[in-house]
């Protein structure tokens, strides 16, 4: 396959969703290996779960805080964190992603929008309480961790189904989507909101628009102009002709 040329662009925007983690071993939520498919959503990650049955989704998440503590960044991980290390002064790259891993921090990517959390850290439950988000290793699955300055449930830092986005994660991922020249959508099935709607945007400022992912869109996006079809952490040291293979 050959590389694609992206010295001409200036602001580039990459979005990246499951299909990025799911060589380190992270299963995605949808398509054949999908958790959604074995897992309902609504029991164990949508936001009235926080009240009928907390302790149901840190019984599914905590299994993935588990799995991170052996799991290692990609070469599709490794790909994206070099080509934003090769960036002149006069470029700008940005790195949104849905992924709650931390796995692209973790290969040394730097400017990365966490747009739904980070799986890694513990908030309380009490929007009122001055707890702030903390590291935290613990799966919490057996038993659901009680906050000490309130007594409010903790929680995952994590974005359930039916709760917002940040406000400052959102305001910055749609920032850097205003000029943007070229938008890249990886592993991602581009059915969540805002996300699934970034490409409409780039594509109204003008940029190119690419899409990589294990299987076509669908129903097919007519927003981007390029697909690439195949895994990631395949294609991506490829298409950005970029080595990662451990020397
Ligand atoms: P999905 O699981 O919806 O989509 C992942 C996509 O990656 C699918 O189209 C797969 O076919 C594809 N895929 C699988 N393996 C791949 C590989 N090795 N290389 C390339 N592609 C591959 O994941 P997202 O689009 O990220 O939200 O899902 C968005 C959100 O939905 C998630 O952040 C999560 C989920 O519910 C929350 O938890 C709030």
């Amino acid at each position: 396959m050959q590389s694609l040329d992206f010295s001409c662009y200036r602001n580039i925007v990459i979005l990246t969703g499951a299909g990025v983690s799911a060589a380190s071993g992270i299963r995605p939520f949808r398509g054949q290996e999908g958790l959604w498919n074995e897992i309902n959503p609504l029991k164990s990650a949508d936001s009235s779960v926080l009240q009928t049955n907390p302790l149901a989704i840190w019984q599914l998440f905590g299994t993935l805080r588990t799995q991170l503590e052996t799991a290692q960044p990609n070469a599709a991980h490794l790909t994206l964190a070099k080509f934003e290390a090769g960036f002149s002064s006069s470029q700008q790259f940005t790195l949104i992603t849905q992924n709650i891993d931390g796995l692209h921090q973790r290969a040394g990517s730097r400017n990365v929008i966490e747009l739904h959390g980070n799986v890694n850290y513990t908030r309380c439950s009490n929007p009122t309480c001055s707890l702030t988000a903390y590291l935290d290793k613990s799966p919490h699955k057996d038993l659901l961790p009680i906050c000490q300055l309130c007594n409010y449930p903790l929680r995952l830092d994590i974005v359930l189904f039916g709760e917002q986005i940040p406000a400052k994660k959102e305001w910055l991922a749609k920032r850097s989507l205003r000029d943007c020249d070229l938008f890249i959508a990886i592993g991602t099935s581009g059915t969540v909101w805002p996300a699934a709607n970034f490409v409409r945007s780039a594509n109204y400022v003008g940029a190119k628009t690419i899409f990589i992912n294990l299987e076509p869109m669908k129903p097919k996006n007519p927003y981007f102009q390029e697909e690439y079809l195949g895994r990631a952490e395949e294609l991506l040291p490829l298409l950005f002709n970029i080595d990662v293979t451990p020397h």
